[in-house]
């Protein structure tokens, strides 16, 4: 769907409601960085490292060697306590020359935190900035009502500072409940137009290819 996947040093907005595979989606993407020797780090402001390996394992993902390789870190934050400002200090931080790949699962909770500091569109702008610079690619969930809406509680400059927005949506077919998902935009990309259904099933989200 994406013709390639998601180009090196870009930022990808993945949005959708919950449930409909966001985080899953980014774990499976810091994976594959793994499996190509990308480091990769992960910010979660939801479930917890033993939660996410938990899921993972779910699926057959076993993401422990990757750690203790040092290829992957998974970082939790209670969003009740969210620092911004230290959020980014503690990114730039773990920041090395390896690292490829970064995961913030998810921005939904940035407002609340950012009440009576600077502005979002400031915070956000910054935050791109640092990655474009550094060179590898960053990934923001978001939790979205609408498909093609913006993530509650985040700011829109988000879809324009983006270069590549994947959306996921539930649809309900004769009482089942199914996941589908589209690229938005993607920068310099021929990317599908259309939105292509998918299960969450026994490997994990999985999207037909047919035609790419
Ligand atoms: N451990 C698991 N066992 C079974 N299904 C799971 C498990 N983890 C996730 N799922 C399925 O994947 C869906 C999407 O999960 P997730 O990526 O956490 O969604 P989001 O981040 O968009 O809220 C869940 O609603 C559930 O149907
Ligand atoms: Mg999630």
């Amino acid at each position: 769907m994406l013709r390639g996947g998601i180009p090196e040093g870009t930022t990808t907005l993945v949005s959708g409601a919950t449930g409909t595979g966001k985080t899953l989606l980014a774990l499976s993407w810091l994976m594959q960085g793994c499996r190509e020797g990308q480091a990769g780090l992960l910010f979660s402001l939801e479930e917890n490292a033993g939660r996410l390996l938990e899921n993972a394992r779910h699926f057959g993902w076993d993401l422990e060697p990757f750690m203790e390789w040092g290829l992957l870190q998974l970082n939790h934050q209670s969003p009740v306590e969210l620092d911004l400002d230290r959020l980014l200090h503690t990114i730039r931080a773990k920041m090395t020359e390896r690292v490829k790949r970064v995961v913030i699962d998810s921005i939904s909770t940035f407002a609340l935190a950012m009440a009576g500091k600077e502005s979002h569109v400031d915070y956000l702008w910054n935050l791109v900035r640092f990655f474009k610079a550094s060179g590898a690619s960053l990934l923001l969930t978001g939790e979205a009502r609408e498909p093609f809406s913006f993530p509650q509680d985040s700011s829109s400059v988000l879809f324009s500072l983006a270069d590549n927005i994947i959306c996921l949506q539930h649809r309900v077919e004769n009482l089942i409940n199914k996941c589908a998902i589209a690229v938005l935009k993607m920068r310099g990309s021929d990317h599908a137009k259309e939105w292509r259904e998918f299960v969450i099933g026994g490997t994990g989200p999985a999207v037909p290819v047919a035609g790419d």
